[in-house]
């Protein structure tokens, strides 16, 4: 890490709309003084029905948590009609690029909303009220964000099912929630695919489904794919019919907005469940200033929508500021590793948000598919998902920002809606692979293993949060139980985030990564757990361990210890069968990168597998093993050593 510290330019603070840090202070300061008085002033952002009666009222110990109580308003309304009524109705809201670099599409907010209204009456034809959960299985196509607005303008809520994932984990995530109603494609394309077959893993989940009621495909391919009369209907068919006026329905800012599944440490998914006022008040807020988002500007996210990032800052805090916001349905490889600077090129975006495992992928390619685009009109650029280490940083700030452009390095989670540590690009001098400090309103604190709070800087420890934000989850659907077990009952009092920290001696944060047995991949969170339950289905296997390990693109890559059934030889045909049985359980992306077979796994006397022992060997640190004296057979260490295949 370096000490190395990059301030922002006098000509970007100048303009910014925080420009020092004495403003960040004391607004900051202020936040946490007066949080009732701050967030009050926040909420005002945004247009109300009907004012609150209450900011805040929480309890880390039961896990409720309440913002703005007793207002009303609807997330729709105020992402399109106000910014219409306003007279901004034929500025552009929505730039869909294509996975073909000829194909876009523009819409303006005229547009957007005329779309929205019809789908919503889509939708309220198929007998979706209020309350019901509607699930989406697609690709980056544009009536992925007009579904959403769509359900937000009737109180539906979505469940969006990241589009790489198999018709098991759809079928599952669609059962965990009873949604009505499934909204898919016939075939998808990203990248060299040309013909990913959504409609037909739709079709495979909803066979095992019985709350779905209809199944609406967009017709993206004109591939032909079986339709079931009676249940499915073409998205452009319903819409030729639809009535185009529909009245946003008056919500409460504590009723659910959308679920999204989210992998923990144990067993099945979780249902993360946000809700209406707070949310929108906190990824409007932060999207404003931490991107500096001023009138005008053409600002990209090239996250997935199926992800929290895409919900939070592709669609909602950026329309809610009448943003232009720009979706992608490609890949950054294609047609060549230049695509992201062609569209920044073409677009004349000027925020630039992405991950790191992008950044590490495109970074080895070299700078002439770089240099070769005009990047001029890029002002920030933003990473988000996992650490984002020294290399790629400065490429990040010297080649793509021409070492101009602040890099907004912020930490957050699905569960916490929206950003939580973040630079601000005017005020905060910038250390490369630090997310710096809170946003306002955020209490981080750092935790020893016994839930003692570690006070002062240069410490290191679990990351937690002291107070609610508007943005924070509100429970797990369907199992408040488990939401209090995960985020609450281990150190009560706090938000646990499962990540660890360290502040420094400036009291920078620096995240250190997952502490629990969620791994991070390509940005992708992925439970240990379920890829071992996906890896125990595949015939021969006996028992499975799945641990992280360093990996130069992704991050972290997967590595699966293997035991087999007695009889069962190694091949690789098992192999092969492990991989298709996570990719038909999980889904593609949670495939391992090296799969070892062993007779036993390292077991405590109790039968505990230690996995600290795996991590040590799938990192090759065959030097600090520790103690071993506990394992019930300490010589399978030496014999994994010795079988490890080389990486
Ligand atoms: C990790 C994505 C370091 C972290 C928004 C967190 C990060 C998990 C950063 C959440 C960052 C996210 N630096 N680590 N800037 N951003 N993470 O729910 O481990 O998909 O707990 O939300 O990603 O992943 P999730």
């Amino acid at each position: 890490m370096s000490d190395q510290i990059y301030s922002p330019s006098n000509a970007f603070s100048e303009k910014a709309l925080v420009s020092s840090m004495n403003d960040y202070r004391n607004l900051y300061n202020n936040s946490i003084k007066y949080p009732e008085a701050f967030w009050a002033e926040v909420a005002d952002r945004i247009t109300w029905t009907k004012k609150w009666d209450n900011v805040r009222d929480f309890d880390f110990v039961k896990g409720q948590i309440k913002w703005y109580e007793g207002g009303k308003l609807n997330v729709s309304y105020n992402c399109l009609d106000r910014h219409v009524e306003d007279g901004h109705g034929n500025q552009t809201a929505l730039i869909w690029e294509g996975n073909n670099p000829e194909e876009d599409e523009t819409y303006t907010f005229n547009e957007l909303l005329h779309e929205v209204q019809k789908f919503a009456n889509v939708l309220k034809g198929l007998g979706v009220e209020k309350g019901d959960r509607v699930c989406m299985y697609m690709q980056m196509i544009p009536q992925l964000p007009v579904a959403m607005l769509a359900c937000a303008r009737i109180g539906a809520v979505h469940s969006i099912v990241f589009g790489a994932f198999s018709a098991e984990s759809l079928r599952d995530r669609i059962n965990d929630s009873s949604c009505k109603i499934l909204i898919t494609q016939d075939t998808g394309v990203r990248g060299t695919k040309l013909n990913i077959p959504m409609k037909s893993n739709a079709d495979k989940a909803v066979a095992e489904t019985p709350s779905i009621q209809h199944v609406v495909v967009v017709q993206r391919t004109g591939e032909s794919v079986d339709m079931t009369e009676g249940r499915d209907t073409w998205w452009h068919e319903s819409m030729a019919s639809a009535d185009a006026v529909c009245k946003p329905v008056e919500m409460d800012a504590e009723d659910p907005l959308f679920i999204l599944y989210t992998s923990g440490s144990t067993g099945q998914p979780k249902g993360v469940l946000h809700t209406t006022g707070g949310y929108l008040v906190y990824t409007s807020y932060t999207h404003e200033k931490i991107f500096d988002y001023k009138e005008g500007d053409i600002y990209w996210c090239t996250a997935d929508i199926g992800w929290i990032t895409g919900h939070s800052y592709i669609v909602y805090g950026p329309l809610a500021n009448r943003a232009t916001t720009v979706m992608f349905e490609g890949v950054p490889n294609f047609p060549d590793y230049g695509r992201f600077w062609d569209v920044v090129d073409k677009h004349k975006i000027n925020q630039f948000y992405t991950a790191p495992t992008a950044l590490r992928a495109l970074m080895k390619e070299g700078n002439d598919h770089v240099t070769s685009r005009d990047l001029s009109s890029l002002r920030l650029l933003g990473s988000v998902g996992e650490p984002i280490k020294e290399p790629e940083w400065k490429w990040y700030h010297e080649i793509i920002g021409k070492g101009t452009c602040p890099i907004v390095d912020t930490w957050w989670q699905t569960e916490t809606g929206g950003i939580m540590l973040t630079p601000l690009p005017g005020a905060t001098p910038l250390k490369p692979g630090s997310a710096t400090f809170p946003y306002f309103g955020i209490e981080p604190v750092l935790l020893t293993e016994e839930g003692q709070e570690i006070d002062g800087n240069n410490v290191a420890g679990l990351l937690a949060i002291k107070t609610s934000w508007p943005g924070q989850m509100r429970t797990i659907y369907g199992d408040h139980d488990r939401f209090i077990q995960t985020y609450f009952a281990m150190y009560p009092g706090y938000y646990f985030t499962g990540d660890g920290a360290r502040r420094d001696k400036d009291g920078y944060y620096w995240i250190t990564g997952r502490v629990d047995d969620v791994l991070n991949v390509s940005g992708h969170r992925i439970g240990t757990a379920e890829v071992e339950g996906s890896i125990g289905k595949a015939i021969g296997v006996a028992e499975a361990a799945v641990v992280g390990f360093q990996h130069v693109i992704k991050g972290q890559g997967i590595y699966a210890y293997v035991t087999l059934m007695t009889g069962v030889d190694e091949s690789d045909d098992i192999k092969a069968s492990i991989l298709a049985s996570v990719t038909k359980e999980i889904g593609p992306h949670s495939k391992p990168d090296v799969i070892q077979f062993t007779p036993a796994l390292p077991k405590t006397r109790s039968g505990k597998i230690m996995r600290r022992i795996l991590r040590k060997i799938a990192e090759n640190e065959l030097d600090s093993m520790g103690d071993i004296s506990t394992l019930a057979d300490p010589s399978i260490v030496q014999k994994l050593i010795k079988t490890r295949p080389a990486i």
